[in-house]
């Protein structure tokens, strides 16, 4: 199974995503993901957010096909605001996870004078468990159906991080149990 890197606070891990517009793939991620954290019951100890590399929509909401295909799948799309990412997301957050390559090599260009950024960008889908490594395509210059498979992507995906999460936690509080054998 991919790992996760190592939290920086015992007991405490926090995860960005990262798209490009910040008002279709990562916040679909972000909403998804922290409703699985809540009910893994880990809110209180693992964050969530997500950004932009880019500026257009800072402080807009998510785009309304997004919106929509999360409120009929039952998720709560209501609170998103749009973020652009900057250095500091590169010392505030455990990992950034990047919806495409282009927004990889985004993180990497805005984050490279923060030391140890490199190992802490990753793609979004090098944890899923059908096709492991894709990228989460752009849905929005497209129709409804890439929003829904936007959605079954992020979904699968989702819970294999919070898997991972799972084991990062229990690894950083010294229990032997999640992966049978404790960290060198
Ligand atoms: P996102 O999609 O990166 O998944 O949020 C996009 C949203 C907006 C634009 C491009 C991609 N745009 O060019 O405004």
């Amino acid at each position: 199974m991919t790992g996760l890197p190592p939290a920086r606070a015992p007991g405490r891990y926090a995860v960005a995503l990262v798209c490009l517009g910040n008002i279709c793939r990562s916040p679909m991620a972000d909403v998804v993901l922290s409703d699985r954290v809540a009910a893994a019951g880990l809110a209180d100890r693992v964050t969530v957010e997500s950004c932009g590399t880019g500026d257009w929509h800072l402080g807009g909401r998510m785009d309304h096909r997004a919106a929509a295909t999360l409120t009929t799948a039952g998720y709560d799309a209501s609170r998103h605001r749009a973020q652009q990412l900057d250095g500091s997301w590169a010392e505030r957050f455990d990992v950034l996870l990047a919806m495409d390559e282009s927004n990889l090599a985004g993180i990497r260009s805005v984050t490279a004078g923060v030391e140890g950024a490199g190992e802490r960008a990753m793609l979004f889908r090098a944890f899923d468990p059908v096709d492991p490594g894709g990228e989460v395509p752009d849905p929005y210059y497209g129709g409804d159906s890439g929003f829904e498979e936007v959605l079954t992507m992020v979904e699968r995906t989702t819970d294999a991080i919070v898997a991972a999460l799972v084991v990062e936690l229990a690894l950083e509080l010294g229990s032997t149990d999640a992966r049978g054998s404790d960290r060198a």
